[in-house]
């Protein structure tokens, strides 16, 4: 008998039930009036005298046991069984409030994209730069009004150190480690000292490209930018491009498309000329090639440069450039579609 008290202890202690009609079924099984531990109960009268206290002890600790097994699982059926019932698999989920991409950078991926799939890869620079990558070696000359104070930011202590007033430090960068072909798209955040009104701020954000290989010609570079406006702004979109100055181009462009509003008729948009300014493009000047590392002999190139805040304000007529660094909610909402 006490060996069966035993097998029965080990049966209760590894117990498992997973509905609550299991749990029932177990304590029928072994505490109801005709469950195991009341047939052990009988057996006892027919227990020796002298053995009567050992085996009373034994049946007591099984019927604890199996008690206390029970319950254990009563209570963990039950927890299983209350997020079950709540369980509603129909249910709209947790109210969670999605953010959205800001507009600057949805036409900037959208630039990187088209530009992409020209072949043109990403290079990344230093915000904070030396006057050799913004400057020097981009041809300009030491009295370069755009080398005053009035235009650049100098780390205080260190007037070779500034903030990068364009993002040409980075085609800089790329060719005086690499050699032709370059193919290179550098978008960034730039910074002017101008003070900050609807039309200006002191830091904004250019996407400039850079192609150098033998033979690049003036009519590449035209043929490119078409392609590029006709992808950004719809099919019928005409380029025309200006001379211009750039110190590191030769010649220098600056391309207007025809306007994206009245699409060349005139309008308040492109002030009635029909046509919107972009961007600034031209031939890198071979003595930036000489200075880069590069042979102007066997190679030629173009660059171009435009700012996204331009472009975004093109594309959703945002009056204000200071919306796009105050990160007002309401106005980030309003390109939850673009997203
Ligand atoms: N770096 C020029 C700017 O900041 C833009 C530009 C880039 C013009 C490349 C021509 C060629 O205005």
């Amino acid at each position: 008998m006490l060996e069966k008290i035993k097998q029965l202890l080990n049966e209760v202690n590894a117990l498992q039930a997973a509905t609550p009609e299991d749990v029932e079924a177990l304590r029928i099984k072994y505490l109801s009036k005709k469950g195991e531990v009341s047939k052990l109960m009988e057996d006892f009268r027919s227990v020796p005298a002298e053995m009567k206290k050992e085996f009373g002890i034994r049946i007591n600790e099984l019927k604890n046991c199996a008690t206390e097994r029970i319950n254990e699982l009563k209570a963990a059926v039950a927890a299983t069984e209350t997020v079950a019932d709540d369980l509603d698999l129909t249910r709209t989920p947790y109210p969670i409030a999605l953010g959205t991409r800001h507009p600057l950078t949805i036409v900037k991926n959208e630039i990187v994209d088209i530009f992409s799939r020209l072949g043109f890869t990403l290079a990344e620079g230093p915000e904070v730069e030396d006057d050799w990558h913004v400057y020097s070696s981009l041809n300009f000359a030491d009295d370069h009004p755009a080398r005053d104070m009035q235009d650049t930011f100098f780390v205080e202590a260190h007037p070779d150190i500034i903030l990068r007033s364009h993002t040409s430090s980075v085609q800089a960068r790329v060719m005086e480690t690499t050699q032709p072909p370059i193919r290179v798209i550098c978008p960034g955040r730039v910074y002017r000292n101008e003070a900050v009104s609807a039309r200006a701020h002191c830091f904004f954000h250019q996407i400039e490209g850079l192609y150098i290989d033998k033979n690049v010609s003036f009519q590449d570079l035209k043929q490119v930018m078409l392609l590029f406006a006709q992808e950004l702004f719809g099919p019928d979109t005409q380029i025309r491009l200006r001379p211009s100055f750039f110190p590191f181009t030769e010649p220098s462009a600056e391309m207007d498309v025809s306007c994206t509003i009245c699409g060349g008729k005139g309008c308040s948009m492109c002030k009635g000329s029909g046509w919107l300014e972009i961007l600034g493009c031209g031939m890198v000047d071979p003595a930036v090639l000489e200075s880069n590392g590069i042979d102007p002999n066997v190679y030629t190139g173009y660059a171009f440069g435009m700012g996204v805040e331009r472009i975004a304000n093109l594309k959703y007529q945002v009056k204000d450039l200071r919306m796009f660094s105050e990160n007002d909610v309401r106005f980030l909402e309003e390109f939850k579609a673009a997203n």
